[in-house]
């Protein structure tokens, strides 16, 4: 089918996501074009931040691809105290970003589960509500959830980083600790809860097929998501997947299909909320921007403390590493104004798919 009849269709289906995915010359101009002009009328163009702080690299879990996998010796662990993290918190609301994400590797404990909760508390009463909190801690229990739900955090981003199951196996380990359904799962109590969901994948992955990310296209509408992050894997020296790079498409390519899977995603789910993943930028000095372009309205700065940051470190050559939040801050206001769009200060920017749902 030609590409203006299928950017034309109400609803697009598997085929039409695929040749999306396809398609090169004109046709991926045509789809860059009709993902900045959806951008424009259904989110506007305007850039939310949300200050990412990297909170531990501890991680319980082992997936075949990530750096600082529990089996990884040679990362240096760390964990940021209490104070770390209500300053970073404090620096995302004096420099007028809306919301900060607390991310970290897997832990799970009762204790774990309570100091989030107390964070969350302290952050809320510092911010006095202004400052949105999302937070990627991996999977938990519903009561877990639910705690830090009440406690005021709002949004959750959990990658399914495969929807298709086979995939998902081989780049996971295949162990009690790792089950696609279990991930699944997962989703559909953050969303039981109340909170805003996100969730994504990687792009370019071994033996990943332009069919797999439709798929996981088709996968974040059915389960009807409220925002998106998803970025090109970048292989890391220190892990198993790493043996399989021979079979992996060059970096550029991955970085292209990222960029398409973004403006697909815009057309095919207008009004959600897309990150420009910063693992773009680890390819592209630019890439970020180029997301932006194509229909990204989220930008996660780092504002980790700057001794940590080079621990925190899921693929190489992860940007911003040297950098302070100071810095990363100004730079970034530089690089949004290049694309044309506007920074969204001190707002939450929720995820307008989530406020038509309530
Ligand atoms: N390349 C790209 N992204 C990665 N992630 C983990 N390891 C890599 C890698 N080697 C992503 C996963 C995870 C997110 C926090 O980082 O998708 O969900
Ligand atoms: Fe842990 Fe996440 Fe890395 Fe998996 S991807 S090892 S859960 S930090
Ligand atoms: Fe970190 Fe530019 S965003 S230095």
């Amino acid at each position: 089918a030609n590409i203006h009849d299928i950017l034309a269709k109400q609803e697009l289906e598997f085929n039409d996501l695929v040749a999306l995915l396809a398609a090169t010359g004109d046709d991926r101009k045509a789809l860059f074009e009709a993902a900045a002009r959806t951008k424009a009328e259904h989110v506007g163009n305007v850039v939310y931040l949300r200050g990412l702080i990297e909170f531990s690299n501890v991680c319980r879990k082992n997936c075949l691809y990530c750096g600082i996998r529990l089996d990884n010796k040679e990362v240096e662990r760390y964990t940021l105290s209490d104070e770390q993290i209500i300053a970073a918190a404090r620096f995302a609301l004096e420099n007028r970003y809306g919301s900060i994400v607390i991310q970290g590797g897997e832990i799970t404990s009762p204790a774990f589960t309570l100091r989030i909760e107390n964070l969350l508390n302290e952050i809320k009463a510092l911010s006095d509500g202004k400052l949105g909190i999302t937070l990627s801690l991996g999977e938990q229990s519903e009561d877990t959830y639910q705690r830090w739900f009440d406690a005021g955090a709002h949004r959750y981003l959990l990658r399914i980083e495969s929807s298709t199951k086979s995939l998902y196996n081989r780049i996971h380990p295949n162990d009690e600790n790792h089950v696609y359904e279990d991930r699944l799962e997962a989703l559909r109590l953050l969303k039981k809860v109340g909170f805003q969901v996100g969730t994504g994948v990687m792009i370019g992955l071994p033996h990943q097929t332009l069919e797999d990310l439709a798929r996981d296209l088709m996968f974040f509408k059915e389960i009807d998501i409220d925002m998106c992050g998803m970025g090109p894997y970048i292989e890391h020296h220190q892990t198993p997947l790493y043996a399989e790079r021979e079979s992996l498409m060059p970096l550029q390519d991955r970085f292209d299909l990222a960029l398409k899977m973004v403006a697909t995603l815009r057309v095919y789910m207008k009004d959600i909320n897309i990150a420009a993943a910063t693992a773009l930028q680890a390819i592209d000095k630019i890439g970020r921007e180029k997301a932006i372009k194509v229909g990204a309205n989220i930008i996660m700065p780092n504002i980790t403390p700057g001794v940590y940051r080079d621990s925190y470190k899921l693929y190489e050559n992860k940007p911003c590493t040297d950098e302070s939040a100071e810095e990363c801050t100004g730079c970034l206001d530089a690089r949004i104004t290049l694309t044309g769009d506007e920074i969204g200060y001190d707002a939450w920017g929720d995820s307008q798919h989530f406020g038509k749902k309530q």
